[in-house]
């Protein structure tokens, strides 16, 4: 069966085409900035490990289900669960689960461009040092360090003029959505997929490059260290507080881009003779590694130069960045490190902007003509909206001085109010927050609920295409038990009791 319905999809050209896509779209901030901030704040070796056991027992077997889902129901993304949902006799509720996710992909795009626009802005902005150096110093220069001459303070701080600039955050941000509209625009074939197949080589090579030039010259020894010889003491005194647990499946669930829907549209675009199972091997695999490489082009400059291992977002743009003053080839160094950034950012943009792209385009009961037509406006219009929703994050960044300089409605606004977990937030952290820690566990909960007991066993074994019985039953053990329980665990402690019993001891 090709779909329950009767209309043709576009559809990637092929397995690579498709793997690199679904790579593109997992490889992204979340491997770059969020996974070495994780690292970092949950002590190293250890989150590393429950990381990973999180993402092949627990993001696998979503995967998996999401990309089996989208393929069997076809059409757009809400359409495809509905249609499949009728012809298992479950039911047509399950289409809030769609929505749920389609609506996660467009809330998240709304800030990731932001962030991507700052990477951008410093790709640019070291292009322009590198520049003034070589004019100033020869070429020479071209292999130096960045920021010659300039002091520590002034260079970490350029990021913080950057947030109190809101018309270039606003600039960056634009620049980056339009060229992801532009993308999305053009459909999965001549968009999506050409991105990909252009950029995801690049990204690899700069990464090899960058971890290469990093284990060099910066302190391997401490890195490796922190990465990969965990603190069994420490593992167990954080298992214990559950956090771990939490931010492990957290990330795991980011990283793989799942519980938004998105692994089903790319699903839909599934021809029936590339195997699931392998295809989703290959991308957690690759997500994986390039997780732990970007960890090895990172941790070895944080220790060599005394960074703090767990500095977050102003570790990768404050810090980072005297590190590049510090280095041999620092100049050069930056961009690639920037560039990489960004070409990672823009294939994972791209992936959550086709989630209500895709829903915009309609489903079979249009011809193809009219689903293209709306593939193209239904771009322009969401383009504008991620804009402008962006437009309020971004000024929700400015800091406000101690004398209450530099305040605008948004950086002042709370939205969420006192409500614990997004109580006490500006727009985008309480929309990150919304997204990570609920609507993405949400949505798996639901995909592993929906794909373990709603599903006939016979359509999810055919569909899928396991090599063997054996390994189709430990797939569905894990879709039916072990998902469910620990992304239900996470949604409950995570989103509900923990913020309820830290807003209770902070008030105590
Ligand atoms: N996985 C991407 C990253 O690591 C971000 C991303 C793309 C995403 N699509 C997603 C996150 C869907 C959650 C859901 O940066």
């Amino acid at each position: 069966m090709a779909a329950a319905g009767g209309g043709k999809d576009e559809t990637w050209s092929g397995r690579a085409a498709f793997i690199l896509a679904a790579i593109g779209s997992a490889v992204g901030i979340g491997n770059l900035v969020r996974f070495p901030y994780q690292a970092g704040e949950n002590g190293g070796g250890a989150f590393v490990i429950v990381y990973m056991v999180a993402v092949f027992f627990i993001g696998l077997p979503v995967l998996m289900a999401e990309l089996y889902l989208g393929r069997r129901g076809g059409g757009s993304p809400v359409a495809a669960i509905k249609r499949l949902a009728a012809s298992e006799g479950a039911s047509s509720a399950w289409g809030m689960m769609a929505w749920i996710g389609m609506l996660a992909s467009f809330l998240i795009v709304t800030f990731y461009s932001v962030i991507a626009g700052w990477l951008l802005y410093f790709m640019v902005y070291m292009v322009g040092d590198l520049f003034a150096s070589v004019g100033a110093n020869g070429l020479g220069a071209l292999f130096g360090p960045a920021f010659v001459g300039r002091e520590a303070d002034d260079v970490t701080g350029t990021f913080g003029a950057l947030l109190a600039s809101p018309g270039t955050m606003i600039l960056y941000h634009g620049i980056f959505i339009a060229v992801c509209t532009f993308i999305v625009s053009r459909g999965v074939k001549g968009g999506i997929e050409k991105a990909a197949t252009l950029l995801m080589p690049v990204f690899f090579v700069l990464l090899l490059v960058l971890s290469i030039i990093s284990m060099t010259t910066g302190n391997a020894g401490e890195a490796l260290n922190f990465l990969f010889a965990p603190d069994l003491g420490k593992l167990g005194a954080q298992f214990m507080n559950g956090e771990i647990l939490v931010n492990a499946i957290g990330q795991a669930f980011f990283s793989l881009s799942l519980g938004s829907a998105m692994m089903i549209t790319y699903g839909i675009y599934l021809s029936r003779d590339t195997s699931i199972p392998s295809s989703a091997m290959t991308v957690a695999a690759a997500d994986t590694s390039v997780a732990l490489i970007a960890g090895l082009a990172i941790f070895p400059v944080v220790f060599q130069f005394g960074l703090p291992a767990a500095g977050g977002l102003g570790l990768i743009f404050g810090p980072l960045l005297l590190a590049f003053q510090q280095m041999p080839l620092g100049g050069l160094f930056g961009i690639a490190f920037f560039a990489m950034g960004v070409f990672a950012a823009l294939t994972s943009a791209i992936a959550l902007f086709e989630v209500p792209a895709a829903t915009a385009k309609g489903d079979f009961d249009l011809d193809d003509a009219e689903r293209s037509k709306r593939r193209f406006m239904g771009t322009l219009l969401i383009g504008g909206l991620i804009f402008v929703i962006g437009v309020l994050h971004a000024f929700s960044q400015v800091p406000i001085g101690s004398d209450g300089s530099g305040g605008n409605f948004f950086n002042e606004w709370k939205p969420f109010g006192n409500l614990p977990l997004l109580g006490g937030k500006t727009l985008l952290d309480a929309t990150d927050t919304l997204t990570g820690s609920v609507m993405l566990p949400l949505g798996g909960f639901l995909v592993s609920v929906f794909a373990g007991y709603a599903v006939t066993q016979s359509s999810s074994r055919e569909e899928l295409g396991f090599a063997t019985e054996k390994a189709y039953q430990r797939w569905r053990f894990l879709i039916r038990y072990i998902c469910p329980f620990f992304v239900g665990l996470i949604l409950v402690w995570g989103a509900v009791l923990a913020p309820i019993i830290a807003m209770l001891t902070a008030s105590s």
